[in-house]
């Protein structure tokens, strides 16, 4: 972009996203891919439709089966996080492979994310620009707990992945 277009895709320094890995320098927030992802969606959409496309991306990224990705033959299993949290997704994955989190294993599964997060969002602003996007994803987990605490709380994540099913947490 920056070659062939010139400003502003010229002037984005390639380390201004650097510190969002690890879910912002080993937080463990956000996973760092869509902190970078979806500042390339606010570089280029219109303001008032970034909305429903970024939406699409945290739910597809929710629910995938990470990674799709894999460069080597290093045998792991592939994971959902059922969580857009760094440290949901990574621990999910260390879990489910028995692995640590400085294994050959975690970074190469984390490197493929960073590809399929990349390549989604890429087909989610090619869709957009020809008028194709279209929400294919909503966020799992929430329905019916939103139906009743839509006012008692912020998120759109999964809220069983934190508190366990409905009747785990009431007594009704
Ligand atoms: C039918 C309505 C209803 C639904 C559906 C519902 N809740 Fe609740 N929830 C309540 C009420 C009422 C309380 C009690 C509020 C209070 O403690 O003052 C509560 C309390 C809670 C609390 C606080 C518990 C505590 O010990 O303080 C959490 C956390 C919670 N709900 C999470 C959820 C989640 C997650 C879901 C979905 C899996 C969910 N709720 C679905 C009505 C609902
Ligand atoms: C990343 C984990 C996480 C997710 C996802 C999450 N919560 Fe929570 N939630 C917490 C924590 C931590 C607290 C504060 C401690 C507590 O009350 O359990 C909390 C508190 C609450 C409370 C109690 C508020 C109060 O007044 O005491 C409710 C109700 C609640 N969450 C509902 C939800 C609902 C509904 C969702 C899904 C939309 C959700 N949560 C998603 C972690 C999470």
């Amino acid at each position: 972009m920056a070659q062939e277009h010139g400003a502003p895709y010229s002037y984005i320094p390639p380390q201004m996203y650097n510190n969002a890995k690890g879910g912002i320098v080993g937080w463990g927030t956000t996973c760092g891919t869509l902190i970078s992802a979806i500042g390339f969606i606010g570089l280029f959409v219109p303001l008032e439709e970034q909305g429903p496309i970024v939406n699409e991306l945290m739910a597809w990224y929710q629910q995938a089966s990470f990674p799709y990705y894999k460069p080597s033959d290093l045998e792991f299993k592939q994971t959902v996080a059922n969580s857009t949290l760094c440290h949901v997704s990574v621990t999910t994955f260390l879990n489910e492979n028995n692995v640590k989190v400085n294994s050959d294993e975690k970074i190469e599964r984390c490197g493929g994310v960073s590809a399929d997060v990349a390549k989604y969002t890429i087909e989610l602003l090619n869709a957009h620009f020809s008028n194709k996007f279209k929400a294919v994803h909503s966020p799992q987990g929430t329905d019916d707990c939103v139906s009743c605490h839509s006012t008692d709380i912020q998120g759109k994540d999964n809220c069983v992945t934190c508190h366990g099913e409905k009747d785990d947490i009431h007594d009704f």
